[in-house]
């Protein structure tokens, strides 16, 4: 949660206006992580100062009051090198509002500038200590202290390097974070780190770069962070700063919590690891490591990225969201691309071929993810039950950690999530590892910590995925696990009709989603009857009943309604109460093994004078002989049916959002990553 993005020029002249520019625009482009105020901080026109502007709300507000207070005059001035950084908030401590907004500042004078993302969990204690040698606190945040602690270092070490006192503070902070600091008394200079939180840099220059990696500096006798509360200074780090791993003349240097900030700029990054240092001098940057460990390599390497501008732009469509529905037919290609050969009937995931055997000799598959994640899991784990003949468990990460589930060596143990960065999904997943499992991630953000941190995996190549509400990835998830549970069936002679089956099923699913998104007009229609009322309950079961679980998630976080995902077995037990005349009810009723049970359920519901909206199948008319409102899909094999049975209810989401005047990318309270447990 929260969006940084910070810009260094070195000796590539720009005008502050245009600092300001791509300050705004980097923010724009990470505004999907936290959107509930933002600030910029630059080089005063004198150079004597940092100037700040900060607002409460969206980026567009901030846009608008730079263009109204700093544009023209000295702002329209060429500078040579010049550092400016910037933020998007999701708040966790404080209200949103300006003084809690970032950039957070030391002092009155601006001496050290920061911006932050994620937890430091012993801010209390740092500011008892900082409060006590006379600092006094502007704001709620969290952020505010590491201001304060740096310029503390500063005043009682004034020969220490900007990188040192930065190093210095990150040793006394715990937590999860990503920062990146600007100083007056530095000016030129940029310090970033990380510890459980994105953070990249790229590096634009222009000419090829002389190397593909930055070489790790070590300190010397660092100890591991969090280790005292009295603020000891450490012990200086001894690795020079004359040592130039990454020096081109003319350079412009970007730091961003993801790579869709930086792809309009350059496509060479590199991706900060947990406690890496990486600072900028002299247009130099160098890579420092807090902590030295055994398994570390030498250099950072730097990363093309294979990310085009235009996946991360609206295009013709009003909304993100929109945009990422209708690109369904191209993304679940794109996620079989390669791996799929339909002529052959095989398939081949590179990225864990070599694991197989190992897997297929595990106690128990586990499947591990949070929201909409999750629900990709709930979704394939009847058809992993059946081809890999394995206990399947699915599990919420969060509540996976609060039980303490006991893991054993040889479970083998995936963790699916979008962003690769959800806090409770990569927790869960460092406490499987520990334990000795084998990990696989499931993700969409190559480079991610969920990706790096994983023994083996699979990408899921949805493309970047910016509207808060997820969509693509998990029709992208799904098929992801579907073909893993392709791959642990091949060699059984018994499943071959099955596979087959699937497989020609996969093969149509591109046209069948085109047929199921034709079916817009209509979806708008029926929002257009629900979007007043207060409640919408969504009834399936089987292989559907993740859809129901998806499509109700999707209502709640867009349209701020209430929604409940139901399974149809359940009906009885309780929620039969709910339903009424009145009552919006939404059932799934398809040919599948549990037909007979769902038209049951349509009938317990008809009989109290529900009126449900019913998904069939094409041409079933003793399903929509129950209804005059239906939604009919195209026929599939079972296992598949979820995902076009989901895309009608991302449709129907989206639309209710939107009458309802909902802000569809960016529904309140919520963020796409969310790197806080
Ligand atoms: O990036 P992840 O897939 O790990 O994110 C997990 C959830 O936060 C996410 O799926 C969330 O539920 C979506 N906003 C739902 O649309």
């Amino acid at each position: 949660m929260c969006g940084i993005f910070a810009y260094l020029n070195y000796l590539t002249p720009k005008s502050r206006q245009e600092v300001l520019d791509l300050l705004v625009t980097g923010l724009k482009r990470l505004e999907y992580r936290g959107y509930d105020s933002t600030g910029v901080a630059i080089d005063s026109p004198d150079n004597k100062n940092i100037v700040m502007v900060k607002r409460t709300g969206k980026v567009k507000v901030l846009e608008e009051a730079i263009q109204e207070h700093f544009s023209g005059g000295e702002y329209s001035k060429p500078v040579l090198t010049h550092v400016g950084i910037a933020h998007t908030r999701w708040a966790t401590h404080g209200v949103p509002c300006e003084r809690n907004s970032h950039p957070h500042r030391s002092d009155d004078g601006n001496g050290f500038v920061v911006v932050h993302n994620g937890i430091i969990t012993n801010y209390n204690d740092v500011k008892t200590f900082l409060a006590k040698r006379g600092y006094e606190f502007e704001s709620d945040t969290d952020t505010e202290v590491f201001a304060k602690l740096v310029h503390h270092l500063w005043k009682t070490h004034p020969t220490y390097s900007f990188r040192e006192l930065v190093e210095q503070a990150i040793l006394q902070v715990e937590g999860a974070f990503a920062i990146a600091v600007k100083s007056k008394y530095f000016p030129g200079e940029c310090v970033a780190s990380r510890r459980s939180s994105p953070l990249l840099v790229g590096i634009k220059t222009k000419t090829r770069l002389a190397t593909d990696h930055i070489p790790i500096l070590y300190g010397k006798d660092i100890r591991p962070h969090g280790q005292s509360r009295e603020l000891p200074v450490l012990p200086r780090s001894e690795s020079t700063s004359e040592f130039m791993p990454l020096e081109e003349k003319e350079v412009e240097y970007f730091f961003a919590s993801d790579a869709s900030a930086v792809i309009e700029h350059t496509n060479r990054v590199i991706y900060l690891e947990d406690d890496d240092v990486a600072a900028v001098r002299d247009g130099t940057l160098s890579i420092h490591r807090l902590k030295k460990s055994l398994d570390d390599p030498h250099a950072r390497e730097i990363t093309t990225l294979k990310m085009e501008i235009q996946q991360i732009m609206k295009g013709n469509y009003d909304y993100f969201m929109q945009k990422e529905i209708f690109e369904q037919p191209d993304s679940v290609v794109n996620t079989m691309r390669g791996r799929v050969r339909f002529d052959g009937n095989a398939i081949v995931l590179g990225g864990i071929k070599d694991y197989i055997p190992e897997i297929k000799r595990c106690r128990r598959l586990m499947l591990i993810g949070c929201g909409t994640s999750y629900h990709s899991a709930v979704a394939t784990r009847q058809l992993l039950e059946e081809l890999t003949e394995l206990p399947v468990m699915v599990e919420l990460a969060s509540d996976f950690l609060d039980r303490n589930t006991p893991i054993f060596r040889d479970d083998v143990c995936f963790f699916i999530s979008q962003s690769g960065e959800t806090a409770d999904t990569l927790m869960a997943l460092r406490y499987c590892k520990q334990r000795g499992a084998l990990i696989v991630g499931i993700t969409n953000t190559v480079g991610s910590s969920i990706c790096r941190e994983s023994h083996c995996g699979v990408h899921i190549n949805a493309g970047p995925e910016i509207g808060v509400a997820s969509t693509k990835a998990y029709t992208s998830q799904f098929i992801s696990l579907v073909m893993f549970a392709l791959v642990m069936s091949e060699d059984r002679l018994s499943l071959q009709q099955r596979r087959l089956e699937i497989l020609q099923a996969l093969s149509n699913l591109a046209d069948q989603i085109r047929a199921v998104l034709q079916l817009d007009s209509k979806v708008q229609e029926l929002a257009k009857d629900l979007y007043q009322h207060k409640s919408l309950l969504i009834m399936g079961r089987g292989y559907n009943f993740a859809t129901c679980l998806e499509g109700a998630l999707k209502v709640k976080e867009l349209t701020y309604m209430h929604s409940e995902g139901i399974m149809a077995g359940e009906l009885k037990h309780g929620p039969l109460a709910l339903v009424d005349d009145s009552m919006p009810v939404l059932m799934i009723v398809l040919r599948d093994p549990v037909y007979v049970k769902c038209m049951n359920a349509l009938q317990q519901v008809t009989s109290r004078k529900g009126c449900p909206i019913i998904i069939c199948e094409e041409g079933d008319e003793e399903t929509k002989a129950f209804s005059s409102r239906h939604l009919e899909i195209p026929r599939t094999v079972d296992c598949l049916q979820g995902i076009l049975t989901v895309i009608p209810m991302q449709l129907l989401s989206y639309h209710i959002a939107v009458l309802r005047g909902c802000d569809v990318d960016c529904p309140r309270n919520l963020a796409k990553s969310v790197t806080v447990e």
